[in-house]
């Protein structure tokens, strides 16, 4: 098919590569001419484990554009995928979409022939049937449902896994406005990933609502671990892998996101969490569950810096492993490492940050008042204390280093990313018995 991406961000870029690379023909737009001319030369405008390499799949089937003309021309379908930030209250803003919404919708006026709009941006519930519906309808003078289709569509990517969670994802979430216009979403799907997932297709609401609760349910499920470790840490015998592993066996609850270590970040898990509290209240509905999940997750960067603190020789230094919110990716928003590196700043220690991709991004935030590292071995080779904040495998090449420099160290694995290592330090691992 003929499709359209607008917005050619940390997803919409993945996601145009990938749709080319699998046979459809693709044009991406957007309003940052750079991104375009990245695209358009085939360089990757985002880092992105795979990225590169499916690219060079797409690159004779995609291109990019900053004419909204040329972008839709003779496309069948458009994946809008431009940013919805957090406004006070916790709910986004469409203020992106309804304006790419009614570019396209500009150029759908002339058109005269079916074409789907799958907005992709993670909104509010209400938003695709109410504003957008709206202002396609305006900017087209086509009605939707007639001779132009209207779905919701969001993605469930982790960043870092963005290709690899196109290719295999647990379902497709398809909001749609009738079933001719889910038809073509569905269809496109098919050809793209390589695990024939189901496809669960709702009206448009019911989909805006399924994205933000799936996220708000693993947000919870997450403070749940971390919760669960604060109790085991202070148990005596305690050690909350023993006790979250056996709950993972448990097929009502299952293993993935049962850790227990530090709290969550990146740019969806809290704001959808946050999103699902403001929808609640905005209908009268008692937020509670959402708002004690931000809370316990608040407190988790705070919790760890007291503890480190405490460990600390006087005049020691604290190293801290991971400034981005996982592995693999430079993105430090909601950074557990950027908190931790901040709260332990205030308190006047001296740290260290390392990170394998997030260090410009990180020095942004943090400013001059850690010291960045170049290389794990320079992050750890001076500090009295080592704190592993992401579970990037990079790290495992720790013992090997301090095998070599020796010393008092102690290093806090909070994702006990060292068990089974012969470690030459003291290791103290989140959950597992803190000393107080
Ligand atoms: N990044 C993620 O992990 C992730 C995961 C799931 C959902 N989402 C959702 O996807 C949406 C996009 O997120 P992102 O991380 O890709 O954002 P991003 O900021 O990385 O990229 C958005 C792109 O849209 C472009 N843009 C803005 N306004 C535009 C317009 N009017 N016309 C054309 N292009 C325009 C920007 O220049 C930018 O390149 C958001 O709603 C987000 O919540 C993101």
């Amino acid at each position: 098919m003929k499709v359209c991406v607008v917005g050619l961000g940390k997803l919409g870029a993945p996601l145009a590569a990938v749709l080319a690379a699998k046979g459809h023909e693709v044009t991406g737009i957007d309003i940052d001419a750079a991104v375009v001319a990245a695209i358009a030369e085939g360089r990757a405008p985002v880092a992105e484990p795979d990225f590169a390499d499916m690219l060079t799949l797409a690159r004779p089937r995609l291109g990019a554009t900053t004419d909204w003309d040329q972008a839709v021309a003779g496309a069948d379908a458009s994946f809008v995928i431009v940013p919805t930030p957090s406004e006070e209250g916790g709910g986004f803003s469409n203020r992106h979409l309804l304006e790419a919404v009614g570019c396209l919708g500009t150029v759908l006026r002339g058109a005269g022939r079916y074409h789907v709009v799958n907005i992709t941006s993670t909104v509010m519930p209400g938003s695709c049937d109410g504003p957008i519906r709206a202002a396609l309808e305006a900017a087209s003078g086509r009605k939707v449902g007639e001779e132009i289709g209207l779905c919701y569509n969001p993605e469930f990517i982790a960043l870092g896994s963005v290709i690899r969670d196109m290719l295999y994802p647990d379902m497709i979430l398809l909001g749609e406005c009738d079933a001719r216009a889910g038809d073509v979403i569905e269809a496109i799907y098919r050809t793209v990933t390589e695990n024939a997932p189901p496809v669960q297709r709702m009206n448009l609401v019911n989909a805006e609502t399924a994205k933000i609760a799936l996220n708000a349910y693993v947000t919870m499920k997450i403070s749940f671990a971390n919760f669960i470790a604060e109790v085991s840490e202070a148990l005596p015998g305690g050690d909350v892998d023993a006790v979250l592993t056996a709950l993972g066996k448990d097929t009502r609850i299952g293993g993935k996101y049962l850790k227990g270590a530090l709290g969550y970040g990146g740019p969806c898990f809290p704001r959808d969490n946050a999103a699902i509290a403001a929808l609640a209240r905005r209908l009268g509905v008692q937020p509670d569950l959402a708002l004690a999940t931000d809370a316990g997750n608040r407190r988790q960067a705070g919790r760890l810096s007291a503890v480190v603190a405490r460990h600390l020789p006087p005049g020691g230094s604290v190293a801290i492993l991971g400034l981005a919110y996982k592995p693999n990716t430079p993105v430090v928003e909601e950074s557990q490492g950027l908190m931790l590196a901040a709260d332990l700043v205030a308190r006047g220690v001296a740290v260290t940050a390392y990170d394998p991709l997030a260090l410009t991004n990180a020095r942004a935030v943090l400013g001059e008042s850690v010291r960045y590292a170049t290389s794990l071995e320079d992050a750890t080779v001076n500090a009295a204390i080592i704190v592993i904040a992401t579970p990037d495998p990079a790290f495992r090449a720790l013992p090997a280093i301090l095998e070599r420099h020796g010393g008092n160290k102690i290093v806090f694995d909070c994702w006990r990313l060292l068990a089974g290592l012969p470690v030459p330090a003291r290791v103290i691992g989140l959950g597992q018995g803190v000393p107080a």
